[in-house]
């Protein structure tokens, strides 16, 4: 099993690029299949969780070409299933975007229902609330999604939570439906917009994406385009948050500074200093970090995925710090993995009361999920000695390269797969 072996302490300094958005990068390549024509996407993150997508798609027989690492042409003129395999919804539950394309191009699509996964129940009733407004026949049986309609007509629907996956999926199907659709309570985040301009770029008729107002006018049929994905915000998040617990010096470039304003305004209220460029944003990190408070919400607020993160670095500040997570249900499993490099985090239901310590050391831990993951990579840079971290393959679903560009600002750890490879890197780091 892959592991990261960290020797802590040293100030990350320098510039990394941020690569192109894994979850907008999800929803595009299942809208892409909504037409015949060829479609060409750059900017693709080469993460675990895009190439997982891109073989579900193969397996109903869209023709991919990979063109370098980061860009694709593929074509869905020859596609002859209509079903999505559990083995794919497994391992990639951002599989179930593919039913919203197929109801919208086919008007029939069948997928294995996603479980729920490390950070909470993630149902779905809210995609399906909206499949069937748009007058599909959905039905759950042998734990498939089977959704299928005459005609979609558009509808005025309602979301009862503010869901990223719901609004791009039912934004999907409504893009061929006849009418208009109006979706209310729409997310907002920068991806939901990455998504509506992309089938705009291939002839759709969408309006308000960003807003909590979205507004579909159906086509018959959408054509090629070429594309290239917003940078990743969670990825670049990562980073500044990487710099604030090394007290480092970190540019992430590539980036539109606006979709990272609440990143910023906490890192800001911790006594790290931000400065904004028209692409990049630069993180100082050089006093004692603050305690603040910070409560999860949809964009503009302060991120989920970006939650663990700033824990971790709450957790190094002086004070108490409340952390309050109002999106899923189980997001505080790296808690107990910080516990053993020393920190003092006490966890009520949705909130996490975080007394700061001095400094963190290094610990044999396992990563619990993607993002809680990363948080606990950014402990063992700061953490006085080695960590040992297991399960970095949740890392690497969500992050292309991680311990390269950390190791190009400075970082000293290795990816390693035996002992001997961890005695080897101690040897070496002394
Ligand atoms: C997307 O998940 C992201 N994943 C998540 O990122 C991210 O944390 C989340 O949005 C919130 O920003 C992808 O884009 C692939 P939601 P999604 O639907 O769409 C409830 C990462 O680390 N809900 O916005 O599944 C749900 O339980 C991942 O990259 C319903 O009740 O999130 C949650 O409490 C983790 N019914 C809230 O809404 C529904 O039908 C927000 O979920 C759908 C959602």
């Amino acid at each position: 099993m892959e592991q990261y072996v960290i020797k802590g302490g040293n100030p990350l300094v320098g510039e990394v690029e941020i690569g192109g958005a894994k979850n907008a990068g999800l929803a595009i390549l299942a809208a892409a299949i909504m037409t015949d024509e060829t479609v060409t996407i750059d900017n693709l993150p080469d993460v675990k969780d895009i190439n997982v997508l891109l073989q579900a798609m193969e397996g109903i027989g869209v023709k991919i070409q990979r063109i370098n690492r980061h860009s694709i042409k593929m074509n869905s003129s020859l596609i002859e299933d209509l079903s999505i395999e559990y083995e794919f919804i497994k391992k990639i539950r951002a599989s179930y975007y593919l039913i919203g394309a197929l109801l919208g191009k086919y008007k029939k699509a069948q997928v294995a229902l996603p479980g729920g996964c490390n950070i909470g129940s993630r149902p779905i009733d809210q995609h399906l609330k909206g499949f069937k407004a748009l007058g599909a026949d959905v039905r759950i049986s042998h734990g498939l999604i089977m959704a299928e309609a005459e005609r979609l007509k558009g509808n005025h629907i309602y979301l009862d939570v503010v869901t990223v996956g719901a609004t791009i999926n039912i934004m999907m199907a409504a893009s061929m439906a006849e009418g208009t659709t109006i979706i209310e309570n729409a997310a907002k985040e920068p991806h939901v917009v990455d998504v509506a301009n992309f089938l705009n770029s291939m002839g759709a008729n969408i309006k308000g994406a960003g807003t909590d107002v979205i507004r579909i006018k159906g086509v018959t049929n959408l054509h090629k385009t070429e594309y290239s994905i917003i940078p990743d915000q969670i990825e670049a998040g990562t980073f500044m948050f990487a710099a604030a617990v090394t007290k480092g010096d970190v540019t992430v470039k590539n980036v539109i500074p606006k979709h990272l304003e609440s990143i910023t305004a906490k890192l800001l209220e911790i006594g790290c200093e931000v400065e904004e460029f028209d692409d990049a944003v630069r993180v100082v990190s050089s006093k004692a970090l603050q305690h603040t408070h910070v409560k999860t919400l949809p964009y503009p607020g302060f991120p989920t995925d970006m939650q663990p993160q700033i824990g971790v670095a709450l957790a190094l500040s002086e004070g108490t710090s409340i952390v309050t997570e109002s999106i899923f249900e189980n997001r505080f499993r790296y808690v107990d993995e910080l516990t053993k490099m020393g920190a003092s985090i006490k966890v009520e239901g949705n909130t996490a009361i975080i007394d700061g310590v001095s400094g963190y050391t290094g610990a044999r831990i396992s990563a619990p999920d993607l993002r809680a993951g990363a948080a606990l990579v950014l402990a063992g840079l700061s953490a006085e000695g080695i960590t040992i971290i297991d399960d970095i393959a949740y890392i690497e679903r969500g992050y292309e390269d991680f311990d390269i560009k950390l190791k190009s600002l400075g970082a000293l750890m290795e990816r390693a797969v035996t002992d001997k490879e961890i005695q080897k890197f101690r040897f070496k780091v002394g």
